[in-house]
């Protein structure tokens, strides 16, 4: 199959649109004067068809999960199923306000409550938050509840360092500093957590360890107890990175394995879709100890009511409007109770099937530094790519050539020229076969080609950095129908 992504010469919406004359504000019954516009919006006027034109040719131009496989390792692209879809924009939840009196949002509270209970025994927690909108969100709002408890013991002065692996997700020690400590990396061995260097880092300072398991690698950290119990000694807390939550379910939980606190993302396990940094849902788990200091509010069940609950005198507050994203939630309780137990089980054996079904093909091409069976997803090192001439940057833009999204790519940073792959268990074989033979026909292009890659889609090879740094950017001024280029320093 030859892949031709289109290429439309698409302008920005803006220079398709006509000025909209002003006119005055309508008056709308209940808002007082002093809160009216004094003059209409000036939205662009624009007919149907040409916005959905507009919109279906960008789409033509961008590649999603509904397009093709993603197999982005640590991001774990699953297939949204679009009954969840459906769900989630019924008027009952799409065109509920989040501050409508709770009497007139019981079904939604209901929900959210249901969802919680589910969520806390999969994990094994105590109690779940829905609140974070984000993994990041989750961690950092975890933190603080660690915080929060040292703060209780009179601790928080000398607790000051986060401890990680260094494997870990580039948004753990990110959370940490914002949270206020001091970051210290944990080397690794053999792919996992190396304990004696993590017993002889660990002290005093020490307020929590942040781990993913199986973590970034795709290895399920075997001496798991071990940590827990030489973290637990040192008094600080243990940490998980719930991300991977996709590869254990139904089969362990981070309760069991003796974490005391967690962040889930449901876009990763649960197939929601990804929320580019939020909108998105990065769920908290707790154990009895840390609890208490849940954001505000939670969801309380009263008789068959069921109530927001501000009153949690040792909460470290709100940290989201509302009661978090819901339409996530509404797609996240849909896919599990769709699932049940067992379905989630097999959830998870689909997904550590699918990585070492693929990792033993793609094995056979290119070096994977880990060899034990992996978890959900796996690392290769295109390090031997060099003695062509070329990387494993070249390798993950040629892959964009043959309709496939790349892999993740020099992450985790331990390898060298890294790709990190996770096809999830939404994926066939059919898919898995098909995307084998992809990176094999990659590997065995030109230099040139892999160079000149990716030569089939909507943009070829750009200067990621100087688009970063220098972006081109310009809007229209409706009144005069001018554009205007913004100069950026
Ligand atoms: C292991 C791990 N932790 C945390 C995160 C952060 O999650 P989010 O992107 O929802 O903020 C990611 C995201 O890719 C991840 O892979």
């Amino acid at each position: 199959m030859t892949y031709r992504q289109a290429r439309w010469d698409e302008p920005p919406i803006w220079d398709l649109a006509h000025a909209h004359a002003p006119e005055p504000a309508p008056a709308i019954p209940g808002v007082p004067e002093r809160f009216r516009r004094r003059e209409a919006l000036r939205w662009p006027e624009l007919s149907e068809p040409t916005v959905v034109r507009h919109y279906t040719r960008l789409s033509q131009m961008n590649f999603g999960i509904d397009s093709g496989v993603y197999p982005l390792g640590s991001c774990t692209m699953k297939y949204n199923p679009k009954l969840s879809e459906l769900l989630a924009r019924r008027p009952g939840a799409a065109q509920v306000h989040p501050y409508q009196p709770e009497s007139t949002v019981q079904g939604s509270l209901e929900i959210a409550w249901r969802l919680e209970r589910l969520l806390a025994r999969i994990t094994g927690f105590h109690e779940v938050s829905l609140q974070p909108a984000a993994g990041a969100h989750g961690e950092y709002t975890s933190l603080l509840m660690v915080k929060a408890h040292y703060r209780e013991l009179g601790e928080l002065e000398r607790r000051t360092e986060v401890l990680l692996p260094d494997t870990a997700h580039g948004t753990n020690p990110a959370s940490a500093s914002m949270a206020g400590f001091v970051t210290r990396e944990i080397p690794s061995k053999d792919g996992c957590v190396d304990l004696a260097a993590l017993k002889a880092a660990l002290s005093e300072r020490t307020a929590c360890f942040m781990l993913t398991n199986p973590n970034t690698a795709g290895l399920f950290e075997s001496e798991i107890l071990e940590i827990s119990e030489a973290v637990h000694a040192a008094g600080a807390m243990l940490y998980y990175d719930g991300a991977n939550l996709n590869a254990i379910l139904g089969v362990t939980n981070p309760g069991r394995m003796g974490f005391d606190i967690a962040h889930l993302n449901l876009h990763k396990t649960f197939a929601t879709p990804h929320g580019g940094g939020g909108p998105g849902a990065g769920v908290i788990g707790a154990g009895e100890l840390l609890a208490p200091y849940l954001p505000v509010p939670r969801i309380a069940k009263r008789g068959r009511k069921f109530h927001l609950d501000y009153d949690r005198p040792k909460s470290i507050g709100k940290v989201k409007t509302a009661y978090g994203n819901f339409g996530l939630d509404l797609r996240a309780y849909a896919f599990i109770l769709a699932h049940g137990e067992e379905g989630l089980r097999h959830v998870s054996r689909r997904a550590v099937l699918n990585s070492n079904y693929l990792a033993a093909r793609l094995g056979r091409r290119l070096p994977r530094p880990f060899r034990p069976l992996v978890k959900h997803e796996f690392v290769l090192s295109g390090a031997p790519l060099r003695e062509r001439g070329v990387r494993t940057l070249d390798l993950a833009k040629r892959l964009l050539d043959e309709g496939v999204h790349a892999p993740t790519v020099y992450f985790p940073t331990l390898v060298e020229e890294a790709l990190m792959l996770e096809l999830p268990e939404t994926e066939s074989k059919r898919e898995l076969d098909a995307f084998a033979e992809a990176v094999g026909r990659a590997l065995d292009d030109s230099p040139e080609h892999l160079k000149a890659a990716p030569t089939s889609c909507s943009v070829g090879r750009i200067d990621e950095v100087r688009a970063a740094r220098e972006p081109v950017l310009s809007w229209k001024d409706l009144r005069t129908g001018a554009s205007v280029k913004v100069e950026t320093p």
